[in-house]
């Protein structure tokens, strides 16, 4: 992939020198709606990557190719202006502008962007776009960031110039998780630790194959709906300004002050808190089947409380329950479309892959995709 796309840029742009710079896409293994209420998140990097190929250009002019949309713009860094002919292109102008606005002097730039994170599918191809470029732009300017100071740049790079006001976890991962471990984030401290994952399970990705139309708006409602959670709760109780700081004991005190939908949405949020550090404690003693379990409860908390499941994410689900060699499985990502994960002993792995499929063709008749993370 990597000499494909060297080729291709130094061909396209005519320039001798470039360098490549990648980030992972992401499956999160729980932890779902915690990390903009400041909770706890546990994903983990999969084998696939956006990389961008770049090469420094006189003058401010930055001219990026998306070579797998076959799409080109050009925009320069004086006047940098939001992008409706070209989305993908908002996320290298975004970097592009949330560096400057940190101080830093860019160069103008060729860059050329391929990938194999699936698109709109939930696993994070636009924060591994994000941080690939950032990693151009850092490399050409010689720039240095801490990588969670790079994370935060990235993810508001997305907030500000792209609009979806989602939390840090996809940037964080891309920026700081390594294969084959999980990365457990404390999104509100920044604490972070690499989790080990069972030996003998592999990390299986399902994708319904359907696009999260209604994402970004039922995404930003649910966060409102939580900050309306916050608000209630923070009125007699001092010190709670986030639903990280409702315990379940909290949450029981004050039920009946909040609405209906409200006491769901802030019910995934502090159950789902305590899902991921008890998760921690299982992984740790290598209880898969107890990990298993409470993915399934995280399922069953997004798809009743929080409401961000489908029918394709709940029949990838419900078709595991009776499968061999799975011990856990749930929607992952802001829902509504996109993945599941399920964690798949060895040796299952292939009739898992099939039977899903077939199961999942005879429900909906979609084909699903099945990709090891
Ligand atoms: C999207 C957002 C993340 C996170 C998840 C839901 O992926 O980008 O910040 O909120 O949804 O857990």
């Amino acid at each position: 992939m990597e000499a494909r796309l060297t080729e291709e840029h130094r061909g396209f742009f005519s320039v001798d020198e470039s360098e490549v710079h990648g980030a992972p896409g992401r499956v999160n293994l729980i932890g779902e709606h915690t990390d903009y209420n400041d909770g706890f998140v546990l994903p983990t990097p999969i084998d696939r990557h956006v990389w961008a190929a770049a090469s420094p250009r006189d003058g401010v002019r930055v001219a990026v190719r998306a070579l797998d949309l076959g799409d080109m713009m050009e925009f320069s860094l004086d006047a940098i202006t939001r992008s409706t002919d070209h989305p993908w292109g908002n996320y290298v102008m975004g970097v592009a502008q949330v560096l400057q606005d940190e101080g830093h002097r860019l160069r103008g730039a060729y860059m050329t962007i391929s990938g194999d994170v699936p698109i709109g599918a939930g696993l994070s191809s636009s924060a591994a776009l994000l941080m690939a470029s950032l990693r151009a732009f850092q490399s050409m300017n010689g720039i240095a960031l801490e990588p969670v100071e790079a994370a935060y740049l990235a993810r508001r790079a997305e907030n500000r110039f792209v609009g979806v006001q989602c939390g840090v976890m996809d940037q964080f991962v891309a920026a700081l998780g390594e294969h084959g471990k999980a990365l457990f984030i404390d999104c509100r401290t920044n604490e972070h630790r690499l989790v080990e994952l069972p030996r003998d399970h592999r990390v299986v990705v399902v994708n319904t194959m359907k696009s999260r139309d209604l994402a970004s708006s039922a995404y930003n409602e649910r966060r409102e709906q939580c900050l309306e959670a916050v608000r209630v709760i923070g009125r007699h109780e001092a010190g709670v300004t986030a639903l990280r700081d409702v315990t379940p004991e909290l949450l029981v005190k004050h039920w009946s002050e909040l609405q209906p939908v409200i006491q769901r949405r802030a019910r995934h949020v502090v159950t789902e808190n305590q899902r991921v550090l008890e998760s921690l404690e299982l992984l740790g003693h290598g209880d898969v089947e107890g990990f298993g379990g409470l993915m399934y409860d995280s399922h069953e908390s997004l798809r009743h409380d929080y409401e961000v499941s489908c029918r394709e994410l709940d029949v990838l689900v419900d078709a595991t329950l009776d499968m061999r060699g799975v011990a856990g499985a749930r929607m992952t990502g802001a829902g509504f479309g996109g993945c599941t994960v399920n964690l798949v002993e060895d040796g299952y792995v292939e009739g898992f892959t099939q039977s899903i499929a077939e199961r999942y063709f005879k429900a909906t008749a979609k084909r699903a995709e099945v990709y090891l993370a």
